[in-house]
């Protein structure tokens, strides 16, 4: 059951609803006392969030912080959460998966959205920050030994790593 989750997006519910509608199952599926902790750059998608979690009757499951990820990471707990969810600027998921690393129990599983960038990051004449972000996440969630993990290829990708216990091995 997961305790405490972390999610460096929160909403932009006027253009893409689904980004509150996944905070709001991610806090639905916490355990009693857990709480969805998410970092929004945009103060007005925060306000959009907030009011669909009042709707969604889960304002209390929902600690809201406003400010860019890698502003906000740094302050966070070591080993706090149980999951993490990446979902902010795709060139900077590498430093969120560093801070994630830290932020992340033993045990725990670590989110993030869009690695297949719409097929960009197969494209080796795609050589933006963003796809060159996503690929260097995807090559060092694979070589990392702390980490078990796959990417689905559901929606515009998904990667799932789940970080190992002490001693576990592939
Ligand atoms: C990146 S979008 C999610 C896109 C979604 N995965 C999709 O496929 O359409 C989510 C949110 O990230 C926020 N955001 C952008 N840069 C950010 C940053 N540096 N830190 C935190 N949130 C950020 C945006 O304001 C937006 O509300």
């Amino acid at each position: 059951m997961i305790a405490n989750a972390i999610a460096t997006y929160l909403a932009r519910l006027t253009a893409v609803e689904d980004d509150a509608l996944r905070a709001i199952w991610l806090a639905r599926g916490l355990a009693e006392k857990g709480i969805l902790t998410t970092i929004e750059a945009d103060p007005e998608h925060q306000r959009l969030a907030k009011a669909s979690y009042e709707d969604a009757g889960i304002p209390s499951r929902v600690r809201s912080i406003v400010g860019r990820a890698l502003d906000v990471l740094p302050r966070l707990a070591d080993g706090g959460y149980d999951l993490a969810f990446l979902d902010a600027v795709k060139a900077e998921y590498p430093e969120y998966l560093e801070h994630a690393l830290r932020l992340v129990r033993p045990g725990g599983v670590i989110l993030a959205d869009n690695v297949l960038w719409s097929g960009r990051v197969t494209d080796r004449k795609a050589t933006d920050p963003d796809t060159e972000g996503l690929r260097t996440y995807a090559r060092r969630i694979a070589e990392d030994e702390r980490l078990d993990s796959v990417i689905l290829t559901i929606g515009d990708g998904l990667a799932v790593s789940r970080v190992r216990r002490p001693g576990e091995t592939a």
